[in-house]
């Protein structure tokens, strides 16, 4: 219900426009924070949430993202638009979709592109929530979720918005939330997933089958044999190296353990599917991400091949302070992009993509064997290969920030430098390799080659900071580069 008191407002591109030349000194205020990150993706000022739209296009990589662009003051979300050639230099531009029809008056919510014969195709989720009575629970009533799609040729310029389906085209078991599409094409076909809620509190991964990428006609669900929360947000289904995951972010999961830590999760299901009849086969669920700020990431496939991810580098609803940059008037941010691949295993792994190796300057190689310890740089990159992998062992990050591998948890300690962030990790038989990348408010560290990952942001007094590996016993190499932009 306390969703009741925000008062979104929509807004034209000429509202924007206006509110927007009247913005300098925000953004001057903005630019001025030493917490804004050097190489990331940011919000020039106020707000940003997830990933959308992902696609290069002749070269240029599209990134769109949820974005209110005057937060606090809330207007309804729209579509950001940034774009970068190396994935280093980000360039920003107007934004391209705007909460401005009866379709989406509440927001332009999260959606993808799809590719063909040269035209984004953008399909999105319209958001509609209705005011004219006050005891609206906006989920079986007072909401409507359209799937609304629009075309462009270059990526800033977009046809009229088109309705394809609203809640009525949807399984009548469900509840009004239905939202996030990705469409993608499979044995010469077309699909479409969207997350959903159904009448009973239970999440679940729609698909819907096309011919023509236009109507769209509903072939099952994705959804695990128990019930597994109660709502399933911003869907990707992905096949690196010919091994097939769906991606999905459930709401309403009880922590368990080590496990869900974050109020909402975010991670993959094996899937065995081969998109011919009804019959599938989802395996165990897997965290994506093991830190404090990782969510609704959106996976694509450039024009090489690869398979790559931004996610959203917050949470929704997280009890500590992710706000900090609030001060000068901007929050949140996108992970590093990063290449998706499966292991032997069978598991889905996270590196960054090798763009980033080009910010490496300085560099320091060394063999160890028990401790190492190096002056840091606020933006660097440290890679330990541990030959003699043992337990107790503790990395000191920067100032104050610890990641420990002890009685067989991989743990990283937040507590003096996470704004309200504390300890998270995961069980693991054994720490083979880390890599990680620190920005002034970031830490990305990823482990055993990316198949567990911890993203948190960091708020430290960036002085005076260091790399310090100690342990009894564990030998191997590190290589330390700083970063420049
Ligand atoms: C996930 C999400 C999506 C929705 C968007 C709205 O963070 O809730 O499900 O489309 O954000 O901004």
């Amino acid at each position: 219900m306390a969703s009741m008191t925000l008062k979104k407002k929509p807004m034209t591109k000429e509202d924007f426009r206006k509110k927007w030349t009247e913005s300098h000194s925000q953004l001057k205020l903005a630019f001025s924070d030493p917490l804004r990150l050097r190489y990331h993706l940011q919000p020039p000022m106020g707000w940003l949430n997830d990933p959308n739209g992902l696609c290069q296009k002749d070269g240029v990589y599209h990134i769109y993202h949820q974005f209110v662009p005057f937060y606090p003051d809330l207007c309804s979300v729209f579509w950001g638009h940034v774009t970068t050639k190396d994935f280093i230099h980000y360039e920003y531009h107007e934004p391209v979709l705007y909460p401005d029809t009866a379709w989406d008056a509440n927001g332009a919510y999260s959606g993808c592109t799809f590719q063909k014969d040269g035209l984004m195709h953008v399909y999105y989720t319209g958001n509609v929530r209705h005011t004219d009575k006050a005891d609206y629970d906006y989920i079986t009533e007072g909401r409507e979720q359209n799937t609304v799609l629009v075309t462009s040729e270059d990526g800033f310029h977009f046809s009229e918005k088109r309705l394809l389906m609203a809640n009525k085209d949807y399984p009548s078991d469900l509840s009004l939330h239905v939202r996030d599409p990705q469409v993608f094409s499979e044995n010469g076909r077309y699909y479409m997933i969207q997350g959903a809620r159904d009448l009973n509190a239970r999440g679940s991964v729609l698909l819907f089958e096309s011919a023509d990428l236009i109507s769209w006609t509903y072939k099952l669900r994705f959804e695990t044999a128990a019930p597994f929360g109660y709502m399933w947000e911003c869907p990707n289904y992905l096949k690196p190296d010919n091994h097939r995951f769906l991606i999905a972010c459930p709401q309403g999961i009880q922590t368990s353990g080590l496990d869900y830590a974050n109020t909402n999760q975010c991670g993959y299901f094996p899937l065995k599917y081969d998109f011919e009849g009804t019959d599938y086969e989802l395996g165990g669920f897997h965290q994506l991400d093991r830190g404090f700020d990782f969510y609704a990431p959106q996976v694509f496939q450039d024009e090489s091949g690869r398979w790559i991810l931004f996610g959203w580098m917050s949470t929704p609803d997280a009890e500590y302070d992710g706000e900090q940059t609030m001060e000068h008037g901007w929050v949140h941010a996108m992970t590093i992009p990063r290449e998706l691949y499966a292991n032997s295993n069978g598991a889905l792994c996270q590196r960054p993509v090798k763009e980033l190796e080009r910010m490496r300057q300085g560099s320091k190689r060394q063999a160890f064997k028990g401790s190492f310890q190096h002056n840091a740089s606020v933006c660097f990159e440290l890679k330990v290969r541990l030959e003699y992998p043992t337990e107790g062992w503790a990395l000191l990050l920067r100032e104050s920030a610890i990641l420990r591998y002890r009685d067989g948890i991989l743990s990283l300690d937040m507590s003096a430098c996470g704004g309200g962030r504390t300890v998270q990790g995961v069980r693991l038989s054994a720490v083979h390799d880390l890599h990680i990348l620190s920005d002034t408010s970031s830490l990305e560290i990823f482990v055993n080659g990316g198949a567990e990952v911890f993203t948190t942001r960091i708020f430290d007094s960036m002085k005076k900071l260091q790399v310090r590996f100690e342990s009894g016993q564990a030998a191997g190499t590190m290589e330390y580069y700083e970063l420049t932009v």
